[in-house]
């Protein structure tokens, strides 16, 4: 089973989104688990301290390496690969996340404050990963996204497990856009190929359509993906 590590010292934010729809229905039939560890339980004064001042002055307080540290070796027992949450971190990708899925699981260290203590990502070999380049104020929903966009990829958690080839980013490109009744939309048609019948048709339209938004929209996706699949430059 796919287990998922949360440290972290707001435990009640889990499991939040993750406990409704797809995420949660596939945590009550046992396709997936979810471990939340509260890092203030690592703390070993009487007011449960995990911050303090940056050495160095400046704003803010820093996640201190001794309790997280004692967190991290109390609760990262087994391989599993170990994440920290940061806006630092290489981003995020939809083959990161089908690799992370495929793996047992994840340990994921969500900070607070201006972040943690460099020596204990070091010292316990934490891969930073960020979901993107803004800044939240915690690591707690950037783990909410990880473990949802893995846990959909569980085998069996989907419906359609076709779906999932045809998604944005599987192939290095864009989503084709999607349409459905009725026929007629405040004037708006449905696509007539779309409901032509014609299978080549439709596939030969939305793979179009794909290339088109994703040139449009991400010249970055769209110059990879030539680079990867047809071996050219950009047009
Ligand atoms: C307020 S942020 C710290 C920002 C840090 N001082 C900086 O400038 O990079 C607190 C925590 O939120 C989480 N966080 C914020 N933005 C994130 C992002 N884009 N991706 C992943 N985690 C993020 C991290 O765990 C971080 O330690």
């Amino acid at each position: 089973m796919w287990c998922a590590g949360v440290l972290t010292i707001f435990p009640e934010m889990f499991p939040g989104p993750l406990g409704a729809s797809l995420a949660g229905k596939a945590l009550a039939a046992g396709s997936w688990s979810l471990t939340v560890s509260d890092i203030r339980a690592f703390a070993t004064d009487k007011h449960r301290t995990v911050d303090d001042r940056p050495a160095g002055g400046g704003p803010g307080m820093v996640m201190k390496a001794d309790v997280l540290g004692r967190a991290i070796d109390a609760t990262a027992t087994d391989d599993r690969a170990r994440l920290l949450l940061s806006p630092r971190g290489t981003p995020l990708t939809q083959a990161r996340i089908e690799a992370l899925a495929a793996a047992p699981g994840v340990i994921l260290v969500c900070g607070r404050f201006e972040g943690v203590d460099e020596r204990v990502i070091a010292a316990r070999g934490l891969e930073e990963v960020s979901i993107g380049d803004y800044v939240l104020s915690g690591g707690e929903l950037a783990a909410m996204v990880l473990i949802d966009a893995c846990v959909r990829l569980l085998p069996g958690v989907m419906g359609d497990e076709a779906s999932h080839a045809e998604e944005s980013f599987t192939e290095g490109l864009l989503e084709y856009p999607h349409y459905t009744r009725p026929q007629v939309w405040e004037g708006r048609p449905i696509p007539d190929v779309l409901t032509s019948g014609d299978h080549g048709k439709v596939a030969a339209w939305r793979r179009a359509e794909a290339e088109r938004l994703t040139k449009e929209r991400r010249p970055d996706l769209w110059t990879a993906f030539l680079r990867r699949f047809r071996g050219g430059a950009a047009g």
